[in-house]
C-alpha cells in the first residue's frame, strides 16, 4: 500500500502580487513548489508526487520538479482548475489503486518539515482516516456579520478550542473521493468552493482528527510571509 501527495500549486497568487504564479516565485533561489516537493520526498514516507499546475504551466512545473535530482519519488503534473478544490480533484484523479492514503499539501507551504509529513500519515494510518495538522490561535477570534458602516461582533468562540490548520492533511484515499465527489455538486449548487479538504470531510459527517502542528508549515500568502520564510531559511543554514 502506498501513499500519495497531491501538491497544490495551481493558485495565481493573487494576494503576493508578483507577475509569475506564487508556486513558481522564487525563495533562497529555488521555486516554492520545489522547496514544498521536496520536503515531501524527504519525508521517506510518500511514495508518489501529483503536482497541480497553473494553467498553460505543466511543462514549466515538470521542468522544475520532475527533473530535481534531489526528489526520489514518481513526480507526475496535471493542470490545475479554477479553485483549489477543482485542483485537488483534478489530482486525486491520478491516483492509483494502490495509493490507499492520500495527503494534500500546498505549494504556499514550502517550509514544511518532513517531520510533520511523517505525523500525519503515521496518524492516518494508525486508523484516524482524515488528519490535519493544526496550532493553538494566539489572536482572540470573533465572529462578525455585516452591519451598516461597520460589522457587528456576534461572538468570541473559546479560543482555547480553536485550531489554525495547516497542510499537508491526510486521508484514506476512499474518503478523501467520496468527499470531492459530494463537494463539486455543492461548488456547482452554490458557487461556493472549500478551501481545505478536511472540510469536505466533515460535510459528509465523518470524522476529522487534529495532529499538532508545526510553526515551519505556515503558509506564504503575503510579502511579508516570504520575507520571513527567507529569514528562516537564511537562519538554518
Ligand atoms: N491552488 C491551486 N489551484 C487553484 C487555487 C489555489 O492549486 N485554483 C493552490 C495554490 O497554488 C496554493 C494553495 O492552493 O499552493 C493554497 O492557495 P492560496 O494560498 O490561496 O494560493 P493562491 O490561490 O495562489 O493565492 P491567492 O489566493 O492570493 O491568489
Ligand atoms: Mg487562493
Amino acid at each position: 500500500m502506498t501513499t500519495l501527495a497531491i501538491l497544490t500549486a495551481a493558485g495565481s497568487g493573487t494576494r503576493l502580487g508578483r507577475d509569475l504564479p506564487k508556486a513558481l516565485v522564487e525563495l533562497g533561489g529555488l521555486p516554492l513548489v520545489l522547496h514544498a516537493a521536496r520536503r515531501l520526498a524527504a519525508s521517506g514516507v510518500v511514495d508518489g508526487l501529483v503536482v497541480t499546475a497553473p494553467a498553460g504551466l505543466a511543462a514549466v512545473v515538470t521542468e522544475v520538479v520532475a527533473r530535481d535530482p534531489h526528489i526520489e519519488v514518481p513526480v507526475r503534473v496535471v493542470e490545475g482548475g479554477a479553485t483549489r478544490q477543482a485542483s485537488v480533484a483534478t489530482g486525486l484523479r491520478m491516483a492509483r489503486a494502490a495509493d490507499d492514503v492520500v495527503l494534500v499539501h500546498d505549494a504556499a507551504r514550502p517550509l514544511v518539515p518532513p517531520s510533520l509529513v511523517r505525523r500525519v500519515v503515521e496518524a492516518v494510518r494508525s486508523g484516524h482516516r482524515a488528519v490535519v495538522p493544526g496550532l493553538p490561535v494566539t489572536d482572540t477570534i470573533k465572529q462578525v456579520i455585516p452591519g451598516p458602516g461597520a460589522e457587528l461582533v456576534v461572538g468570541t468562540p473559546d479560543r482555547s478550542l480553536l485550531r489554525a490548520v495547516q497542510t499537508p492533511q491526510g486521508f484514506e484515499r476512499g474518503l478523501l473521493v467520496r468527499a470531492h465527489e459530494a463537494g463539486a455538486v455543492r461548488a456547482a449548487a452554490e458557487h461556493l468552493a472549500a478551501t481545505d479538504d478536511a472540510g469536505l470531510v466533515e460535510a459528509l459527517g465523518e470524522k476529522v482528527h487534529i495532529v499538532p502542528g508545526d510553526d515551519l508549515a505556515f503558509k506564504i500568502t503575503t510579502e511579508r510571509d516570504l520575507w520571513l520564510a527567507e529569514l528562516v531559511l537564511q537562519e538554518a543554514a
